[in-house]
């Protein structure tokens, strides 16, 4: 059939069918659930357990994913965040002092400097994050079984199984965090780098445990060679300093974090914004020298290769 012949009301009815259809018939704006849900989060945990962290070998892969998977059988709009405590309980473990790394849309800029909890440990590397880190889960709407077409998103409604999960999993990590907390926030987003509402901002500075924190340091990154939108002491950032200052914390804040920035550059390399001499100049003010910060001594073979590359 073609839509030579049709009269004009035909052919808005063939364009609304077709428009139905382009949308996959999906019922909610959400990735679907992930193919192989059950293998991925078993693997993922039997893979923290045996080689990332054995210090957790003792924790039983088997029931955590019994307790996750009840949320499956759930009405997709109805999961609670206290659906997931037995899942937490099961699972959590502590974090190590001054390696928690908390973050608002940098997720794969934070798994690539965390290095697998190697550098810090981001809730995506502590064991309930690494279960969902990256991943989509929902029953149907009106059905048993996953549906692999849609997830509700918080647009969609509040409960849903993936916004509760995080929220459960960043209360906990928050609650388990101490020493110096860092955060990394994105100061090229259009919207703000602080969410003043969001996970970090709702779910985690309000169970941050006081009395374990030494300080709290805020990384702003900017995309290579794209506009400040925010940096240190504007905006959204000013309104989170002034948020954590009031709780009584004591805050500090660096633009383009350069270890991090360095990371980046690794993809941006030609860039001017990149050269090994605007790098340093750019942070020199507000770091101490970089062969002074602990753990900071991998970045000297990487400067002197940066160094040597840039004179070629
Ligand atoms: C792990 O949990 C499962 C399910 O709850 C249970 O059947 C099994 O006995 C447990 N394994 C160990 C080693 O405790
Ligand atoms: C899990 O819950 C049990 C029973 O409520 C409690 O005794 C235990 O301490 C909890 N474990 C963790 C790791 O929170
Ligand atoms: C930072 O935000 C910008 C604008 O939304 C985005 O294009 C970029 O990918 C983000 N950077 C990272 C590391 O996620
Ligand atoms: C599920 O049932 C409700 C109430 O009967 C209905 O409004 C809704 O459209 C149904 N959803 C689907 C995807 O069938």
């Amino acid at each position: 059939m073609t839509a030579q012949g049709l009269t004009p009301s035909q052919l808005l009815l063939l364009l609304l069918v077709a428009g139905a259809a382009g949308a996959g018939g999906a019922r909610w704006r959400g990735e679907g659930t992930t193919p192989h849900l059950q293998s991925i989060i078993l693997g993922r945990c039997a893979e923290y357990v045996a080689l990332l962290n054995p210090d957790q070998r003792d924790k039983n892969c088997t029931a955590i994913w019994e307790a996750f998977k009840v949320v499956l059988d759930k009405d997709p709009c109805s999961v609670f965040p206290s659906d997931y405590d037995l899942l937490i309980n099961l699972s959590r473990h502590s974090i190590p002092r001054d390696k928690s790394l908390f973050w608002e849309d940098n997720h794969l800029l934070v798994t690539s400097y965390s290095e697998n909890a190697r550098r810090l440990v981001p809730l995506c590397n502590v064991l309930y994050g690494t279960i969902g880190d990256f991943l989509s889960w929902c029953r149907q709407e009106n059905a048993s079984g996953l549906d692999y077409q849609s997830c509700p998103t918080s647009e969609d409604c509040e409960n849903n199984p993936v916004d509760s999960f995080w929220k459960r999993a960043s209360m906990q990590y928050s609650k388990d965090s101490s020493g110096v907390i860092y955060v990394m926030l994105n100061g090229s987003k259009p919207s703000g780098a602080y969410p003043v509402k969001g996970f970090f901002a709702d779910f985690e500075i309000p169970y941050f445990q006081k009395d374990k924190i030494t300080r709290i340091e805020v990384w702003v990154m900017h995309d290579i060679g794209r506009p400040k939108v925010e940096s240190c002491g504007e905006g959204t950032v000013k309104i989170l300093e002034e948020r954590l200052k009031k709780m009584g914390f004591q805050y500090s804040c660096i633009n383009d974090h350069l270890p991090v920035k360095l990371l980046k550059c690794v993809d941006h390399s030609t860039h001017p914004d990149c050269a090994l001499n605007s790098a340093a100049a750019s942070t020199q003010r507000e770091v101490p020298p970089l062969w002074a910060e602990p753990g900071a001594s991998h970045i000297i073979p990487f400067l002197v290769a940066l160094a040597s590359a840039v004179q070629m």
